[in-house]
């Protein structure tokens, strides 16, 4: 129980961890990112056209008041009787400074500020000396500021002043002041910060859905993909994506996805049908073996001929089904890919001996093909295991005194081909694929149940495959099955012996 909380908990919160919600967030860290960068640039960018704004009009002020200061060897006098007229005629001029200002040496301070305005000849409200009035911020910000730029805070705001000396004949004879309030500067500023809030919140918001609407469309394959895979793994293998967006990664993936699970339920059925079969034919001996056995425990005197007959059908059924469990163990080990062990064979011997102990099997006319002499790189058990499959078939789709014919020749490039045939009824064309499937039998082989289950054809193309050669089915000369096999490693011995060998042929 105590698992379930955590549990919950993940779930919950698992959809963050999604594609969604990271598209979101990456394009979220971006925008303000962007955002971020682009409105520290506006905003000091403002502050400093603004401030050089103000600075350029104090600066023309502060010429312009020059300009009306007498040009030759003024006394303070004249130059304090200059600004005076100045600042009474200042309506007239497009003055835009607020605060002015004229410090004259030797004549005091001539100013728009009443409190700094000090008549000439008063030495008691000389430049450096503070008055008996309580002087305001602004006149003290005014009489103590250095020429040049500079901005002080009075009552609160920003005050941008400018100072500049005045000389005449070389000599510095006054300092002109200009002040302005620098409040529009942070009035800017400050509608820059407000654009940027509501515009920025307003972009981020869209940005944001649409980056969730646009990962939602695009990981809906994916979370398709995602619950079909769940429901395959859950046990159902008809389940597909069937994918139809744009032909994009996503796509490729889902398509290829559905070719797997193609693949998959093919083989799970082939799987189904291989041990539904396989059941089956071992089922068929036990229900005789069964029958057997209670006729003969019904029987109250029992004779000695009576046991010989259930031994002998029971001992041809166990045998049977061995024969067949051997099949299928060994189909079992050509599906994990370790059926055979290749090694060089002698040709002539090795099929000489397997023909003879097959003319021993049956009544039938066999004929063996000239061999051509050279080695084969093969398993040897196995081959010979093909060859008697293919030769018990022959035998069993013939009658007595019937044809059955081994032919071993080259096929040039390394290739060498083991046929057999017989005179038999022969392969219908359109079987000739499906006789190599597993269980696998025509139907006339059927309804004469004799033979094998059907798996004699399977374990040879197995065997010749796992070799890397091919097995295939046509007909005979003389109108029956022709079946033959093609292996690769096979080495003539010496060219005139396969020269020859070419001549006969
Ligand atoms: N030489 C042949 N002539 C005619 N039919 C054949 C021959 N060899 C194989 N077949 C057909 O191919 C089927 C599969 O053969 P096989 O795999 O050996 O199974 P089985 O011999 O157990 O029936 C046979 O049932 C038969 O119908
Ligand atoms: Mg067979």
């Amino acid at each position: 129980m105590s698992l379930r909380g955590p549990g919950g908990e993940r779930s919950r919160w698992r959809w963050l961890r999604g594609l969604r919600a990271r598209l979101a967030l990456a394009i979220s860290v971006i925008l303000v990112a962007a955002l971020g960068t682009a409105f520290v640039a506006t905003y000091r960018g403002t502050g400093t056209q603004v401030r050089n704004q103000i600075d350029e009009d104090l600066r023309t002020d502060a010429q312009l008041v020059d300009s009306r200061l007498p040009l030759l060897r003024a006394k303070p006098g004249e130059i304090a009787e200059a600004a005076e007229e100045y600042l009474d005629e200042r309506a007239l001029f497009p003055l835009s400074a607020r605060l002015f200002m004229v410090r004259i040496r030797g004549a005091g301070n001539i100013s728009n500020l009443p409190d700094l305005s000090t008549a000439e000849g008063d030495p008691r409200l000389d430049r450096d000396v503070a008055g008996p009035r309580r002087e305001s911020d602004e006149s003290r910000a005014l009489r103590t500021a250095d020429l040049g730029f500079s901005t002080v805070r009075v009552n609160d705001e920003p005050l941008r002043l400018y100072f500049v000396q005045v000389t005449r004949g070389g000599r510095a004879v006054a300092e002109i002041g200009v002040g302005e309030s620098a409040a529009s500067v942070a009035r800017a500023q400050s509608g820059v910060a407000r654009t940027f809030l509501v515009a920025g919140t307003v972009t981020l918001l869209a940005a944001i859905a649409l980056g969730f609407a646009f990962a939602t469309r695009l990981s809906r394959p994916l979370r398709r993909m995602a619950g079909t895979a769940a429901r395959v793994s859950a046990g159902d293998l008809s389940q597909r994506i069937g994918s139809t967006g744009p032909q994009d990664e996503v796509r490729v993936l889902a398509d290829a996805f559905d070719r797997m699970l193609d693949r998959l339920e093919n083989a799970f059925a082939r799987q189904r049908g291989f041990v539904a079969d396989a059941s089956h034919e071992l089922r068929t001996p036990l229900t005789v073996i069964r029958g057997q056995l209670e006729v003969l425990a019904r029987q109250t005197d029992v004779t000695p001929d009576d046991v010989r007959h259930v031994d002998e059908v029971v001992r041809t059924e166990v045998v049977r089904m061995e024969r067949l469990v051997e099949d299928l163990l060994l189909l079992a080990r050509a599906d994990e890919g370790e059926l055979v062990r290749p090694a060089p064979l002698d040709l002539a011997p090795f099929v000489t001996e397997l023909f003879d102990a097959l003319t021993l099997t049956a009544d039938r006319t066999f004929e063996l093909s000239d061999v051509p002499p050279g080695r084969l790189l093969a398993d040897e058990d196995r081959i010979a295991q093909v060859v008697r499959n293919l030769a018990r078939n022959a035998v069993e789709h013939t009658g007595p005194g019937g044809l059955v014919r081994l032919t071993v020749r080259s096929l040039g490039q390394g290739r060498l081909e083991f046929a057999l045939e017989d005179d038999g009824p022969g392969i219908p064309e359109e079987q000739r694929d499906r006789v190599f499937d597993r269980f696998h039998r025509t139907d006339t082989a059927r309804a004469r149940r004799t033979g094998g289950a059907g798996l004699g054809l399977a374990i040879a193309r197995a065997i010749v495959e796992a070799h890397g050669g091919r097995i295939y089915a046509d007909s005979s000369p003389e109108g029956g099955a022709r079946v033959a096999f093609a292996l690769p490693g096979f080495r003539a011995a010496g060219k005139r012996a396969a020269k020859e060998q070419a001549a006969k042929s």
